[in-house]
């Protein structure tokens, strides 16, 4: 056997959170860092990495294939964790499509896509597998849960991604909302259906390059994540400070809490944008 290396990029959550976890569509897109798995051959060595999406696709991937033998694995990212840009799901695609290639078993990208899902489920039960999708198909996609993968067409996008400072805990974000649509279902029922019609809206924007009204799009998609308790104060003060710049919208990416922020600017207002959230105590990332 031969060693092999294979990648995965993260990802960013355009519009559609929280809702896809219920059957609502979102659109994600991949960014342009990545996160590489090596497996090596090794003398009487079982795998060990320390991160547990490695570990569970190893366990995961040998129970389906009985692929055996001894090999080493390790990882290398060109991200940090802490970002929210969906490490866990590429990692984890990453490791299966470099077993694949290590057993030499031809996987479709579909069945890449339903291990690495389950790999993701074992550890968080919740998960909707947006990110996994991302991380397999690349590029930017309109998911839903149990859907084919709808591949969007190629757009420059004029956006930027601000890091809060702040790391966002998905599961305890996810357990808050599903709290709170069992007690109260039809407020989270009715802001989950806004969120859905928006996303479709955006579809369409997207596909025609209507900047302005996609950043709307992202105002109402913020306002609702906000009406659902998944904002903070300093995401909240990041969004303002990007809309009250004139940038034509902006909104959470993720789970809430924390993590990133995305921004549409207009063309003549990035070097603006860039010094006023800078100022506002956001960062920067150059991951598209
Ligand atoms: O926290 P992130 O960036 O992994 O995004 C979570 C998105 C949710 O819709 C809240 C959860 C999910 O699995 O789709």
């Amino acid at each position: 056997m031969r060693d092999v290396s294979a990648s995965a990029p993260g990802k960013l959550m355009l519009l559609g959170e929280h809702a896809v976890v219920y059957g609502y569509p979102c659109i994600v897109s991949t960014v342009n860092k990545r996160i590489s798995v090596t497996v090596k051959k090794t003398l009487n060595k079982q795998a060990f990495s320390d991160s547990i999406y490695v570990m569970t696709s190893v366990r995961m991937f040998i129970e389906k294939y009985h692929s055996g033998s001894s090999f080493s694995i390790t990882t290398s990212s060109d991200f940090s964790p802490t970002l929210g840009l969906g490490s866990s799901s590429a990692v984890t695609v990453a490791t299966l499509k470099a077993l694949t290639a290590y057993f030499d078993i031809a996987l479709s990208e579909k069945e890449i896509f339903d291990l690495a899902l389950k790999v993701v489920r074992k550890i968080h039960r919740e998960a909707s597998g947006f990110d996994v999708a991302a991380a397999v198909y690349g590029g930017t996609i309109y998911y839903k849960i149990e859907r084919p993968v709808e591949k969007l067409p190629e757009r420059k996008m004029p956006l930027l991604v601000v890091y809060s400072g702040i790391k966002a805990d998905t599961s305890t974000l996810v357990n808050q909302v599903a709290r709170q649509k069992k007690y109260n279902p039809a407020k989270v029922n009715n802001i989950f259906s806004q969120i859905g019609d928006l996303v479709k809206m955006a579809c369409d924007a997207y596909n025609k390059f209507d900047w302005s009204r996609l950043g709307m799009l992202f105002n109402k998609n913020h306002q609702l994540l906000v009406e659902l308790g998944v904002s903070s104060e300093k995401l909240n003060a990041l969004v303002e400070t990007a809309i009250k710049s004139g940038a034509y919208g902006a909104k959470l990416s993720g789970a809430g809490g924390g993590d990133c922020i995305i921004v549409l600017y207009k063309n003549n207002q990035k070097e603006k944008l860039i010094k006023v959230l800078t100022n506002s105590g956001g960062q920067i990332l150059d991951v598209l």
